[in-house]
């Protein structure tokens, strides 16, 4: 596809379409939905304390007896499959014999109002025959069977010999921790029952076929008899992708159970308990470089806490993996994953889906070679990135699109970087214990889901007689801007004005068999679907005007509302009209699969993504010594978007992935005891970022792109998730504050930065 001709609609910052009612608050989220007449409100129930173990004994008699209370489920009331996970059939809806982690749903208690059915839930007495959980990797490392799902690595060369030879060898452990999504609206469903066992799903979910597929087998129907649709979620960021799946069964049963309407909406602290986070990782490498920081191999070993079951981590441990070099070349590499089981919940799908994880590997390194070697820390990373002769990653796949050179030479330019960098070193020398640091580096970040299958999408597109359009689409809209983004597609491809484009929610009544929305492939497969769909109608309208003037196809252009050829012209919506009179089909599907793309998990070789979004980011901190306190107080962002499609939600997309990431980084600390239980189960004890975390001294600029390489819609590039890499810099500007102390001693930072990690770290040199 071509961009060179003049657009009208792509490429504009035109508003979010639910900008203005986000900001009134009359945005459609499913609890602010009118409720059906006869609805029942559905709270899940589980065992107080008890973290692993037999369920001994299970007494609801309290809990039946409550106000309100209309029914209480457990696994005997489902009449087919006990399951919502979205890989291995191991997530039962209740628990049956045993619980794998404190949380764990073994009934749920239907009710007329909500808060009845949430205090009648609190009345069961369950007993748990305890067994000392494994929480952390390092408890899992100790159990028999620790491995949850199979190791797996990349290898190349006698790595071990390699590092032993080189002049240079780091040594390096550390930890990483996970990250509660916090979506402002939490995990909601609302089912209403129809006739012949039919089920309507309003769910807030990133998979809606994933949601139609869970009801229907735990109702034991065909998929056609349950309908799941999904206007748009308060956000999802990965944790929508696989678990809210749970949420529609439970409202789906309640349903079925009752006859009536039902909703299932998850109270925060609930939300946080019994919903799959950010994996975290415990990190070991090794690592041979030469006298100019040059590596020569690298030994890695990434261990990630999953959870109790499978979930989505066997793709996410693997994007890990594919992440490891960021924007390095390993001439020989060892990378190998262990996916360790614990007592916890099942760690899913968030935001970078294990590669913001694989990254923070990388730079912890490269941040370590340079404090080790006394060298700046940028021409570390520059001497190490993929170049001419060096541009095969350790998964076979050879780079086509690398800028990763340009983009950061721009950055270090733009940001002032060499005279900052004196500055902050002259600075460090006098002050004993106000310490700055900075860090600026690359980000690669690959596009495409792992699973080559799931890269397709599905549209349908109608024309009306009046020459406005309805759109729909697999893709859902978690707040990202992807409605808006393919609006403007159809828009360009109609030449129409894109108030004349309806959007409408996603169901799977109107496009089937979609994938997630999810991998940041959100607005390169709908956008593609949707434009098939309409250039499908296009052709039809084309070729009946041709018909009409007497003209060739090729004359005809779809232009500011009009259809145009030489001097006759006729306004879109009277086109349609005389379409619909001449008996001319005006609706069409459309589908669109990446091509090229090919991934072989037994021989780790292929390529595994179609291209890469690049960006590079600058941070600067300051910190105290003495207590640990951090602030971020300046930082510099250039991210390649290829040609955006709308560069004011790309823009959007950039900050407030770089603010999420940051939370992850600095301030999102979870903690679980050594029973199991999440203490942090609420923004109390939990800090996410707010307004005035936002750095004071924030600079996000696009790319000047010639367009993606690789043929994507209008040559953009997918935005969603590689910005949440950005604060990496902010962490390895940290660690390079805490080394001011100790200059050539690389500190142990462990991630998120908080006042005590950087405490530790300080105490550490
Ligand atoms: N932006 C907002 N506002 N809310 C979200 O939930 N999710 C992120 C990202 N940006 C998210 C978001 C994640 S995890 C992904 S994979 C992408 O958006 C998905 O949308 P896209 O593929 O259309 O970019
Ligand atoms: N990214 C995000 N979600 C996914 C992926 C992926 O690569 N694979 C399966 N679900
Ligand atoms: Mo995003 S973690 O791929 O939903």
């Amino acid at each position: 596809m071509s961009f060179s001709a003049k657009l009208q609609t792509v490429g504009k910052s035109l508003v979010h379409d639910s900008a203005e009612l986000h900001v009134q608050g009359s945005a459609l989220y499913i609890d602010d939905m009118l409720e059906p007449e006869g609805l029942v409100h559905v709270a899940p129930g589980y065992a107080k304390e008890g973290a692993r173990g037999k369920i001994k004994s299970v007494d609801l008699s309290a809990v039946r007896a409550a106000v309100g209370v209309i029914a209480v489920l457990t696994a005997q009331d489902i009449p087919h499959k006990n399951d919502c996970s979205p890989t291995l059939g191991d997530d039962p809806i209740f628990a049956v014999d045993d619980i794998q982690f404190h949380g764990q749903v073994i009934f749920a208690v239907v009710a007329t109002t909500r808060d009845q059915a949430r205090r009648a839930a609190r009345l069961a007495k369950i007993e748990i025959e305890a067994v000392a959980p494994a929480v952390t990797v390092q408890d899992a490392l100790k159990e028999a069977k620790p491995d949850l799902l199979p190791p797996y690595a990349f290898r190349q060369g006698n790595v071990q010999k390699t590092i032993a030879a080189a002049p240079g060898q780091i040594v390096g452990e550390f930890e990483m921790g996970g990250q509660e999504h916090f979506y402002l609206e939490g995990q909601i469903a609302l089912v209403i029952p129809g006739e012949k066992g039919t089920m309507t799903v309003y769910t807030s979910t990133q998979h809606p076929t994933e949601i139609q597929h869970c009801v229907a087998a735990m109702l034991g129907v065909d998929d056609a008899y349950v309908t799941a649709e999904c206007r748009r979620m308060g956000g999802g960021f990965g944790g929508k992708e696989s678990q809210a799946a749970q949420w529609a069964a439970l409202a789906a049963l309640a349903a079925h159970k009752t006859g009536r309407p039902a909703k299932c909406r998850l109270d925060r602290d609930d939300d946080m308990m019994l919903t799959g986070k950010r994996h975290d990782f415990h990190v070991n490498y090794q690592a041979g470089f030469d006298k100019s920081g040059r590596i020569t191999a690298v030994d890695v070993l990434l261990q990630a806490r999953c959870g109790y079951s499978a979930d989505l981590s066997a793709a996410i441990c693997d994007r890990a993996m594919f992440h490891a070099d960021n924007g390095y070349y390993y001439p020989e590499y060892h990378i190998a994953t262990r996916r360790l089981k614990t007592n916890t919940v099942s760690n899913t799908a968030f935001r970078g889906f294990g590669g913001p994880q694989g990254i923070l590997f990388a730079e912890q390194m490269m941040q370590a070679i340079a404090i080790q070697t006394g060298k700046d820390a940028l021409e570390i990373r520059k001497r190490n990135f993929y170049g001419r002769g060096r541009d095969v990653t350790p998964y076979g796949q050879k780079l086509r699109d690398n800028i990763l050179l340009d983009i950061t030479t721009q950055l270090e330019k733009s940001s002032g970087y060499a005279k900052r960098r004196k500055q902050i070193d002259a600075f460090n020398k006098q002050s004993p214990i106000l310490k700055k640091g900075m860090a600026l580096l690359p980000i690669k970040f690959g596009i495409s889901f792992t699973f080559t299958q799931m890269n397709q999408a599905g549209a349908l597109v109608h024309v009306y007689a009046d020459g406005s359009v309805q759109l729909n689409h697999g893709g859902t809209e978690m707040g990202q801007g992807l409605y808006q983004k393919v609006a403007q597609v159809v828009a360009e491809t109609f030449g129409i004005d894109v108030s004349h484009v309806a959007i409408t929610a996603t169901t799977t009544g109107k496009v089937p068999n979609t994938s997630p929305t999810a991998a940041s492939s959100g607005t390169d497969l709908n956008g593609m679907a949707a434009r098939n769909a309409a250039l499908a109608i296009k052709e039809r309208m084309t070729a009946h005007a041709a018909k009409m003037w007497k003209v060739a196809k090729s004359q005809i252009t779809f232009a500011n509302g009009q259809v145009k050829a030489g001097r006759k012209a006729m306004r879109f919506g009277a086109l349609a009209a005389a379409c619909k009179a001449e008996r001319i089909s005006l609706s069409s599907t459309g589908h669109y699969k990446t091509p090229e793309i090919y991934w072989d998990r037994a021989t780790g070789k292929g390529m595994p993504f179609y291209y890469f979004t690049y960006a590079a980011a600058c941070s600067e901190v300051l910190i105290d010594t003495l207590t640990g306190e951090m602030k971020v107080t300046r930082v510099d962002i250039l991210h390649d978007v290829g040609k955006s499609l709308n560069p004011a939600i790309d823009i959007g997309q950039i900050e407030g992935g770089f603010v999420q990431g940051m939370g992850w980084l600095t301030t999102e600390d979870l903690v679980y005891d050594a029973k199991g239980v999440l203490r942090t189960h609420a923004p109390s004890t939990y800090k996410i970022p707010c307004a005035s975390d936002v750095p004071e001294d924030f600079r996000v600029k696009l790319y000047e792109s010639k367009g993606n390489v690789m043929d994507t819609i209008y040559r953009s590039k997918a935005v969603g998730e590689p910005p949440l890499n950005l604060p990496i810099s902010v962490w390895c500007a940290v660690m390079d504050a805490v080394a001011a102390l100790k200059p050539g001693t690389v500190p142990k930072l462990n991630a998120p930065a908080t006042p005590e990690n950087i405490l530790k770290a300080v105490k550490s040199l």
